[in-house]
């Protein structure tokens, strides 16, 4: 007997979820120097690690034989104090990924409708149907999540509602006073998951505390993989009531985040100069990429994020297919029912203006 005969059904429906390419990977399929190529597929920071960060994981790593604290004592303390609420209220997790699924771990079984919008970050739908729970996914006008419609899509058997904003792989975002009226009209039957993965880049982010303080069912989700650049030591969290912070921490797994990525993450807390570079250099790229697409005539959405989305209609695949032979990684986006755009996140602005020439390259000989 196969072993996959043994897993429940919705176990073998998922829909999986696709990494960016590793850089190793593709020098290998395309005969390439691993140095020379360029990976715009997965929304790192292209300036690395928070070098206070990797001073304090170094540290760390002395200690690696013993368990991690598993409440990961002085991390949590240092976000209870950042976000002035109190360390009970704090969840800490292997990359903000993992709350997503305890969060369907705890409120999603057959039955259970989850809204979410159409090209939503993908993880919230594959964590609903890991639980035989229903996604209800709500279009997305203009790319754009649509809060009407959301809450529209809500019924008595809804029990969570994602909202990713800035959203992936969009990079669009609502403004914040939207996003508080949308956390405020939901029912008190639904807990609301912000997640605020790609907040730090934005120049106003909205600020769920005082719904959170008022006792509303409001999880907020942020990660250090993006502007902290810790993607590989995963490590996130999530600030919510402390009901339900109580209930995140009880079914997460025993030592969920590791002793070197809780080191790193406090240390790269305090590293607002890093902060401040890598925001720095992702408007400066931004800027780069729109004024660089808009001279080749090449389409692109506008972003709050890291990213950004390009539009090069029926040719996107073949786009991506000669912009990895030139060595520039990007990712396809038709998984999220986007077959017409490539997501390309923003490098420096060495990789930003490599990115650029291969993508001339490989339009020129139609153009021609
Ligand atoms: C919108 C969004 N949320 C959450 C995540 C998860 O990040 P992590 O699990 O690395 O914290 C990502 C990663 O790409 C994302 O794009």
């Amino acid at each position: 007997m196969q072993s996959s005969e043994l897993m429940r059904a919705s176990v073998k429906r998922l829909p999986v979820y696709q990494p960016g390419k590793p850089i190793e990977l593709v020098a290998r399929e395309c005969g390439l120097d691993p140095r020379e190529v360029v990976k715009l597929a997965s929304n790192e920071n292209p300036l690395g690690s928070s070098p206070r960060a990797l001073e304090a994981a170094r540290h760390a790593l002395a200690d690696t034989w013993l368990y991690p604290d598993n409440a990961g004592y002085f991390l949590t303390r240092a976000l209870a104090a950042r976000l002035g609420v109190a360390d009970r209220q704090i969840v800490l997790a292997a990359g903000s990924n993992e709350i997503f699924y305890r969060l369907c771990d705890l409120f999603v079984e057959p039955g259970v409708e989850v809204v979410m919008g159409a090209h939503a970050f993908i993880s919230y739908k594959i964590a609903t149907l890991l639980h035989d729970g229903r996604p209800v996914e709500t279009a997305m006008p203009d790319l754009v999540h649509d809060p009407a419609a959301m809450l529209a899509a809500v019924t008595d058997r809804t029990r969570l509602v994602f909202l990713p904003n800035p959203n992936n792989p969009t990079g669009t975002a609502l403004g914040a006073g939207e996003v508080l009226e949308f956390a405020r009209s939901l029912p008190d039957h639904v807990v609301f998951c912000y997640d605020e993965a790609y907040a730090e880049y934005q120049s106003r982010p909205a600020d769920l505390r005082p719904l959170i303080a008022e006792g509303r069912k409001v999880v907020c989700t942020r990660t250090f993989s993006k502007i902290y650049g810790l993607a590989g030591l995963r490590i996130g969290y999530a600030y919510t009531t402390p009901d339900l912070a109580d209930a995140l921490n009880a079914v997460r797994p025993p030592f969920n985040t590791g002793s070197v990525a809780q080191a790193a993450a406090l240390a790269a807390l305090d590293d607002t100069a890093f902060v401040d570079q890598s925001r720095h250099c992702n408007m400066a790229g931004q800027l780069q990429i729109e004024k660089g697409l808009a001279a080749l005539g090449v389409e692109s959405v506008r972003s709050e994020a890291n990213f950004t989305l390009v539009r090069l209609g029926s040719r996107s695949e073949e786009v991506a297919r000669g912009l990895q032979a030139a060595g520039v990684i990007v990712r396809p986006v038709a998984n999220y029912g986007l077959p017409d755009y490539l997501r390309v996140s923003v490098g420096t602005e060495a990789q930003n203006r490599r990115f650029l020439g291969a993508l001339e390259s490989v339009l020129q000989p139609s153009r021609a």
